[in-house]
């Protein structure tokens, strides 16, 4: 099988600071991977790399058999394929989320009202919030408003979804709701990155753990493998350190 996503080498520099020191993996279809490492380790800065929201300096990054990151590709069209969400939702806060999640439909797929309203009922459904169509974000909760945001990425029908930390501005009891639609997302076949320190949904979803630090992949592998026996000790001191913190049992 093809790999849906391959990443080859990307490095990127901020004045003197190098954040992403060459990194590469492929991510197949129907695959979850989820990435790890501590704060300011180039996490954010990888996943907008993927769809060049953030410019690499250097490396490349396909799509099938799209290049993303050559100069004349059209990014979007490319962008419109790549789902991305965000830790504070990034919702239009003067939209309902029934325009939210249709606007990308009208505005970048060009469907008309009737089929965009279609979908994006659809995929409000699909996140539990077919009640919840025509409220604002202000009247939602902030489990509510991650899950239109994922809703909204969905919409567009995207080959891949990128996920950042997208529990971790979430209060304890709203975290299981949307870790609840990603369980989903992931049983029916999406293919996803997702950053985030919550162990139990890496051990029981991912089909491979991406530990980074300091710019570079340290470490990669199915979470049996990862949490067992890494073949980094700083791996395995790292992964207890989230387990403990966030739980994840066996
Ligand atoms: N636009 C930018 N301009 C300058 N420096 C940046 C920019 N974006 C990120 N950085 C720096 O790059 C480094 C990596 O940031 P990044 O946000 O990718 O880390 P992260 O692993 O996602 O961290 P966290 O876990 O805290 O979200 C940090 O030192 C950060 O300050
Ligand atoms: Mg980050």
């Amino acid at each position: 099988m093809d790999p849906l996503l391959r990443v080859e080498d990307i490095h990127k520099r901020y004045g003197t600071e190098e954040v992403l020191r060459g990194v590469s993996f492929h991510l197949d279809p129907g695959q979850t991977k989820v990435v790890i490492g501590p704060s300011g380790t180039g996490k954010s800065t990888l996943l907008r790399c993927i769809n060049r929201l953030t410019e690499p300096d250097r490396g490349q990054v396909w799509l099938e058999d799209v290049e993303v990151t050559a100069p004349r590709a059209r990014i979007n069209e490319i962008r419109s394929q790549i789902g991305f969400v965000f830790q504070d939702f990034n919702l239009f806060t003067h939209l309902t989320a029934l325009d939210n999640v249709r606007l990308g439909l009208i505005k970048v797929k060009h469907l008309g009202k009737k089929e965009a309203t279609a979908r994006a009922m659809k995929e409000l459904t699909r996140v539990g919030l077919k009640d919840k169509a025509d409220a604002y974000p202000a009247h939602l909760s902030g489990g509510q408003q991650q899950r239109v945001s994922i809703a909204r990425a969905l919409a567009m029908e995207p080959k891949l979804i990128l996920f950042d930390e997208p529990t971790s501005a979430l209060d304890p009891e709203l975290i299981g709701e949307v870790l609840g639609v990603m369980v989903q997302l992931a049983e029916d076949g999406m293919t996803m990155i997702v950053v985030t320190h919550e162990m139990g949904f890496a051990r029981s979803v991912a089909d491979e753990i991406v530990f980074m630090e300091h710019g570079v992949i340290v470490e990669q592998g199915p979470p049996e493998k990862l949490f067992r026996s890494p073949e980094v000790a700083r791996t395995g001191e790292f992964l207890s350190k989230l387990s403990e913190l966030y739980g994840a049992e066996g």
